[in-house]
């Protein structure tokens, strides 16, 4: 056979060879790569679920919490209150002046008592929200804030989407936080709400007009409090963010923002 020949038949098979090996290092790295995604595509819903089952543990902890609250120690006041009141009515007028002012002093303070156990058990268990929805509920929030020191107002211009539960409940958690935030720290006299819906997303604003704060110093403080980590995980599980525009010596400007997948928009009563 001629040599020339065999070369050339040796050379195209080794070349075919290589071609052959290099398609298949790129499919096995490709393959490689792709597992790699779906691993981590895995990992994230793992970590989303994961959270997603906290809070919702978080909020039956919660509820349960406001149930001994309100079943258990609620009772308790009313019952001791009755009996106080049985006890004054035996005395029968034979009670002296200070007897008489102790009494109303302790029912007094029974009645201060179960005014804050209901605050308690009601910051516990947003009702009005599953009630009456997340306007109502963020009006409430505004106006139980509202006092001599601090103004709370809620704006919501537009009608808004009827949104499903879990980003509500997440919303008004946030909403609460955020106010709560701003009334111990900011020493705020102005704090304002915003809430909207713009191309299929909703925003949610808190702006006052405290003293500020240096959100990295904040955040690497691994002593500090959790209520500005739990709105990020919180966001994290329903794909949304949070941008938070604050520095030292100004007032704070927070925004969260969600998409509403598939949600088709239906509007609701606005404050406009
Ligand atoms: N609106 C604000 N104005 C000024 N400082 C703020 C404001 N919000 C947060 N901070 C500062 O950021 C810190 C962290 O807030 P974060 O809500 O994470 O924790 P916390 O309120 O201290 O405790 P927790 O929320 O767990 O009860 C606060 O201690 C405060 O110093
Ligand atoms: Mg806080």
């Amino acid at each position: 056979m001629d040599s020339g020949f065999v070369i050339a038949v040796g050379t195209a098979v080794l070349l075919m060879m290589a071609v052959f090996i290099i398609i298949f290092v790129a499919y096995y790295q490709q393959k490689q790569a792709n597992q790699q995604l779906a691993l981590k595509e895995l990992q994230e819903q793992h970590r989303r679920e994961l959270m997603a089952a906290t809070f919702r543990g978080q909020e039956a902890e919660r509820r349960r919490l406001a149930e001994d609250l309100h079943d258990g120690i609620g009772t308790m006041l009313s019952v001791t209150k009755m009996s106080l009141n049985q006890l004054e009515r035996q005395m029968n007028g034979e009670a002296t002046m200070k007897t008489s002012l102790q009494i109303q002093k302790t029912r007094s303070m029974i009645d201060e008592t179960m005014t804050n156990v209901r605050r308690i058990s009601r910051d516990l268990v947003p009702t009005t929200l599953e009630r009456f929805g997340l306007l109502a509920a963020l009006e409430e929030l505004a106006d139980r804030a509202s006092d001599g020191d601090v103004q709370v107002h809620l704006d919501c211009p537009e009608a808004i989407t009827e949104l499903p539960p879990p980003l509500t409940l997440m919303l008004y958690r946030i909403g609460q936080e955020l106010v709560n935030n701003a009334i111990r720290h900011a020493r705020a006299r102005q704090i304002d709400i915003q809430l909207y819906c713009v191309d299929s997303e909703v925003r949610m604003s808190v702006l006052d007009d405290g003293v500020g704060f240096d959100f990295d110093a904040v955040m690497e403080n691994k002593q500090g409090g959790l209520g500005l980590r739990n709105i990020e995980s919180r966001l994290s599980v329903l794909d949304g963010h949070v941008t938070f525009d604050v520095a030292h010596g100004r007032g704070s400007q927070i925004h969260v923002q969600v998409r509403l997948a598939d949600t088709v928009p239906t509007p609701v009563a606005g404050l406009a």
